[in-house]
């Protein structure tokens, strides 16, 4: 493996790699040949490239200005294979092509207050947030919800490093310890953000509960890592714009796929709604949207759809693909 720092890829080497609990390892990286990393803000993530070919998206859980990339990464029984491969191959002194970091999940700078939730392994991109808000001297609350407090990873950094801004919920300790966002909400200064990431179930909770505080949509940030997609339904037609090249979605095929099938490639990562690396521009029709990428007030706009998951409401859409 060469270590040239190329404009999409670079090639890391793991400096450290710390188990933090029995499912839960971190892992330091910093370019293989000592270049400096490219700088990264708070709710950026990186794709790591895995040898098998699998590419990964994981949040930076470090501060931002930090000379390296900190990943938490929770070896889940449930993936589809990556965090398993990457918890078996990746050892201190390890090399792995990783993408330059790119954010998705900024932080609102009109923000008066930050309410930070992250739920089990949503709490990565969390950590980054407070570091920042916290060098930026900016008021914010970070509440880690976890089953038990044996399973909650960075515990003792975030501790130290928060104080009082640090929040606890854990499962097993009880109704009373569980966190309540509408309540949170309701009772947050004028101008507060929320920000939310973690296991879906969780946050759709998180966000209904915001809703249902009054909280406006545009105040509610979040990022999902997976998601369960119902990409079925009606067939309908798609005209891909900059090739003239039309499709015929099948019920059980998504847009991607049907382009695919006619010689037009989307770029993909996840295929689960949930990384926005195939999003592109509708430039006709209105999209059945069935992602959780974009944002409530983008779907409503109808111009931007995420080809790998959504379908049509009209009988034809065209992108601008
Ligand atoms: S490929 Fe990730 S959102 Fe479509």
């Amino acid at each position: 493996m060469n270590s040239t720092i190329t404009e999409n890829t670079i090639n890391a080497r793991v400096l450290r790699r710390e188990d933090q609990t029995g499912d839960i390892a971190a892992f330091e990286l910093a370019a293989a040949d000592g270049s400096p990393l490219p700088a990264f803000e708070a709710g950026a993530h990186i794709d790591v490239i895995l040898a098998s070919g699998l590419i990964r998206q994981y949040s930076l859980s470090n501060a931002p200005g930090d000379s390296v990339y900190r990943l938490g990464i929770l070896n889940d029984p449930n993936s589809r294979g990556g965090s398993r491969q990457i918890h078996e191959s990746l050892r201190e002194g390890s090399e792995v092509r990783i993408s330059a970091p790119r954010n998705h999940f900024p932080l609102d700078p009109k923000a008066r207050h930050s309410l930070l939730i992250g739920g089990g392994i949503g709490i990565t991109p969390m950590i980054a947030m407070a570091y920042a808000l916290k060098a930026a001297d900016l008021s914010f609350e970070l509440h880690y919800c976890c089953r038990s407090e044996s399973r909650a990873a960075f515990l003792e950094e975030l501790k130290r490093e928060f104080g009082p801004r640090l929040l606890l919920h854990f499962d097993d300790a009880g109704d009373a310890n569980l966190v309540d966002p509408k309540g949170l909400c309701q009772s947050a200064e004028a101008g507060t953000h929320l920000y939310v990431c973690g296991p879906t179930g969780f946050m759709d909770w998180v966000i209904e509960q915001a809703k249902a505080a009054g909280m406006p949509k545009g105040s509610i940030h979040f990022e999902y890592f997976s998601a369960e997609v119902e990409t079925g339904g009606e067939a309908f037609e798609v005209v891909a714009a900059q090739s003239g090249v039309r499709v015929q979605v099948g019920a059980d095929q998504t847009i991607a796929q049907a382009l695919k099938a006619a010689g037009v490639k989307v770029e993909m990562y996840c295929e689960q709604g949930v990384c926005g690396s195939c999003i592109c521009d509708v430039l006709e029709g209105i999209p059945d949207h069935r992602d959780h990428f974009l944002s409530e007030e983008e779907r409503e706009d109808n111009d931007q759809i995420a080809p790998c998951c959504s379908r049509a409401q009209t009988p034809r859409l065209v992108l601008d693909i």
